[in-house]
């Protein structure tokens, strides 16, 4: 599907069926349709039989042959960027040692941070590349990419430098998001405060200032940061102009979730041990509920989130990887929907909208991708099925035909 674009500057995948997924539409369905597309915008989304009759000279053309075209994927959370692995701590937890217990061990995050502090700034970039490439090759087009395995000044900024050079390696968009209130590093010999005041005094306003991040993040719970510690780094957050998402009420309920929808946060994550409390103050605050199936499945969490509640209470709700060393060693999209639907009960609606439309909103970038509308980013991908239910059906197979990212 390459090539130059048509004498007009357009180029049109028609003979496709589209899942637009634009908002009160179901997956918004359009049986005969068409996408067509200049410098990389989206100017028509919609029945072939509709298209605009002056896009007629000189239009370069795709036929699908039938296939089916969504907006490209979108992975909305995810810790890409880390050094090496953490496959002794698996075999401790298969050998019967909890997450936590690993944690509190000196396993857990802090491992991690040894191995990113170890790690150049390229190192990190040829390190994460495999694992971008892999949620690339199903159709992802924008990635969201935390830091929070430096937890010092120098190695938050090494990181969020590597997730953005990420974009400049491959077609694709990066968000980067500051998780500097991820974990507690050794240095700090077991004073949270004195991080906290570390992460909102010194390390938010620098990375601010070099633009280093899109977003700011955090990890309420016993075992990292209290609801008082991440409302001082939302305070912080706020005061610099960045939006803020949490790591909220994931092994307990600390009350993330009303934490987050009180700083208007766009999404609150995990969520397994969120109540309705929670959800009612998040579906006030139009915080996405970011469910992350992978972690839930790999350290064998027993509490699913409360989708009822989501439902009940409007919340919308995205999926992703959560991909990371820890809890969640997991580079598929795809398989990730599968898990939604297979533990928690969404629909292929609910896992379809969560990794595009819902997705989008969840970093910020609704306006600009996430749908099959005009004006937005053309970042599409096409597949090789006959429904859309194909691609939360089943495990390690992968029907993508092409992927377009920015008409590209
Ligand atoms: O999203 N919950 C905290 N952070 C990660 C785990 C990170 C790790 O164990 O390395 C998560 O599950
Ligand atoms: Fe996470």
């Amino acid at each position: 599907m390459g090539g130059a674009n048509g004498k007009s500057g357009l180029r049109l995948w028609r003979n496709a069926r589209l899942a637009t997924m634009a908002e009160g539409a179901g997956l918004g369905i359009v049986e005969k349709g068409a996408v067509a597309v200049r410098d990389g915008l989206i100017v028509y989304a919609g029945a072939e039989a509709d298209i605009p009759a002056s896009f007629g000279q000189g239009i370069e053309t795709v036929d699908c042959a039938g296939r089916w075209i969504t907006p490209g994927l979108i992975d909305c959370h995810t810790h890409l960027v880390y050094a090496g692995n953490r496959a002794n701590e698996f075999e401790m937890r298969l050998a019967g040692a909890t997450y936590e217990e690993v944690a509190r061990a000196g396993g857990g995050i802090v491992s991690s941070v040894k191995s990113l502090r170890a790690a150049s700034e390229d190192e990190l970039v040829s390190q994460a590349l495999p694992r971008l490439d892999a949620l690339m090759a199903e159709g992802v087009t924008t990635v969201e990419v935390k830091s929070g395995y430096g937890l010092d000044l120098d190695n938050e900024k090494k990181s969020l430098r590597a997730a953005r050079r990420l974009a400049g390696e491959r077609p694709v968009t990066i968000r980067a998001t500051c998780l500097a209130a991820h974990a507690l590093p050794p240095e700090a010999k077991g004073d949270k405060d004195a991080f906290i005041d570390l992460v909102a005094g010194t390390i938010l306003p620098e990375v601010a200032a070099e633009k280093l991040a899109d977003a700011v993040d955090g990890f309420c719970e016993g075992i990292a940061f209290s609801p008082e510690q991440i409302a001082r780094v939302f305070d912080k957050a706020k005061a610099l102009g960045l939006p803020v998402k949490l790591h909220a009420d994931q092994l307990s309920n600390l009350h993330g979730a009303a934490l987050a929808a009180r700083y208007g946060a766009l999404s609150a994550d995990h969520l397994e041990y969120t109540d309705e409390e929670g959800a009612a103050a998040m579906a006030k605050a139009g915080a996405v509920a970011t469910i992350l199936p992978g972690a839930y499945y790999f350290i064998r969490e027993t509490k699913k989130p409360p989708v009822d509640l989501f439902r009940r209470h409007g919340v919308k709700m995205a999926v992703a990887t959560d991909s990371n060393p820890g809890t969640s060693p997991l580079t598929s999209l795809l398989l990730t929907m599968n898990m939604a639907a297979t533990l928690f009960g969404l629909t292929v609606e609910e896992c379809l909208a969560g990794v595009t439309r819902e997705a989008a909103r969840a970093v910020g970038l609704l306006d600009r991708t996430g749908t099959l509308e005009a004006g937005k980013s053309a970042d599409l991908a096409v597949w090789d099925i006959e429904r859309p239910a194909e691609l939360v059906y089943r495990m390690g197979f992968n029907p993508l035909h092409a992927r377009i990212w920015r008409g590209q």
